[in-house]
């Protein structure tokens, strides 16, 4: 008899969104009329079409694969390099303060993939420090590699070291005053749509640096960045290129979460220890993963994603985040009007709304399914101190924004 991998079954529930789809249904059986009128702003995932500019791109490339002169099998695993150039070039520019070699670039399909993957990097015996409330592949993947402890009622597991975000801290936790090994920062934020800004980035390099930590920076939502005073890249603090990897995707600023393609940066000047203290570059170690587990980005994606960098591309897909970012705009008045106190959606399309008293995570996402027709997403699902929140995602029609609006101020709580 085989034996399975124990950690699994230390997993709280299914996987959050699998697990809302699931009661979606559910409700929707039972109630077809509440069915037809449903509005979904639960998972944060895009609405609208892909910017023209990728789909021409995308063509021609799909032509390509037609001539046998233009044809492309297996690509590099880490990404052609026109679009690890293209990378570095637009995303990390000097006058930022960024360095990013095209190199250190690899691009994948997806940041949910890469933050989970890159654990097969690192050994078994770190102190991982994990904001709360947060995006749950974090803990999921730390769960299934065996880093936790079991989980409590609340689904706080052992040994790893929980980094409160609440109204206090503006969302944005604090280096803690213990020792950790790895960090997990998400910025700007999924849930809470807080967005970090230079000193608190720095407190964190500076952490990370005196106690030799590698802080894996998610910066998916990095394109819903208003203010212009805040960092897009962890790479913009000095001192990063030596503690941090950072996460970018596709999906949420180009409109690919069908279509898949996200990259990740690994500084070749960031270094772990071996268990005899040596220290070793994570950068080969990365390659090494990558050309041994994972193919490549498909031709084809890979020519969208570059096309988002073109002078058509950008205007196209700044027009669907101000789209998003105007429907965030509308919630956030919308949920106010009702009563709600509401955080978040000004840097990042999701809005973080406190629950009334006494009413929890998921007595607010049956209510509000209820009553409403609409699909939030539970705090609770992002960790023990999301209960007490639920989350709106921004990402819809302008319509189906204010029907929300107006339906979230029609509830009598
Ligand atoms: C979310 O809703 O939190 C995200 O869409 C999930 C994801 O990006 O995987």
């Amino acid at each position: 008899m085989a034996f399975l991998n124990d950690n699994y079954l230390k997993l709280k529930a299914g996987y959050l969104f699998p697990e809302i789809g699931r009661r979606v249904r559910v409700f929707c059986e039972a109630n077809p009329e509440a069915a037809r009128r449903l509005i979904r702003c639960g998972i944060g995932d895009v609405t609208e079409p892909l910017p023209p500019a990728v789909i021409a791109a995308m063509h021609k490339a799909v032509d390509e694969m037609a001539g046998r002169e233009t044809f492309k099998g297996y690509g590099p695993e880490q990404g052609y390099e026109w679009l690890r150039a293209t990378i570095a070039k637009n995303d990390f520019p000097a006058a930022r303060g960024c360095a990013v070699a095209d190199d250190e670039v690899f691009v994948s399909d997806g940041t949910k993939c890469d933050t989970g993957n890159i654990l097969d990097i690192l050994g078994h015996k770190n102190k991982i420090a994990i904001s709360d409330p947060v995006y749950p592949v974090y803990v999921d993947t730390n769960v299934m590699a065996g880093h936790t402890g079991e989980a409590n009622e609340a689904g706080v597991y052992g040994k790893l070291v929980y980094l409160p975000c609440r109204p206090s801290n503006g969302f944005i936790p604090e280096p803690p005053k213990r020792h950790v090994d790895v960090i997990y920062l998400c910025s700007p934020n999924n849930p809470t749509g807080a967005a970090a800004n230079r000193p608190q980035l720095e407190a964190w390099v500076k952490y990370a640096l005196e106690h030799k930590a590698v802080i894996f920076f998610d910066a998916a939502y990095e394109a819903y960045i208003a203010d212009a005073n805040l960092p897009h890249s962890i790479y913009e603090i000095p001192g990063a290129r030596e503690c941090a990897i950072e996460f970018r995707s596709f999906s949420k600023g180009g409109g690919f979460t069908g279509t898949r393609c996200a990259f990740t940066v690994v500084p070749k000047s960031l270094n772990a220890q071996t268990k005899s203290g040596e220290l070793i570059a994570l950068h080969p170690l990365w390659a090494r993963r990558q050309t041994t587990k994972f193919n490549g980005t498909s031709y084809i994606s890979q020519r969208g994603a570059e096309a988002l960098y073109s002078p058509e591309g950008k205007a196209q897909a700044d027009g669907i985040i101000k789209l998003y970012m105007g429907n965030s705009d509308t919630l956030r008045v919308g949920a106010k009007k009702a009563g709600l106190k509401v955080f978040g959606g000004v840097n990042a399309p999701y809005i973080w709304v406190r629950t009334p008293k006494g009413v929890t995570s998921w007595q607010a996402f049956d209510k509000i399914l209820d009553e409403a027709n609409v699909v939030i997403t539970p705090g609770s699902g992002f960790g023990s101190r999301g209960e007490g929140y639920f989350r709106i995602s921004a990402f819809n029609s302008r319509v189906n924004a204010e029907e929300v609006a107006r339906r979230l101020q029609e509830l009598k709580w």
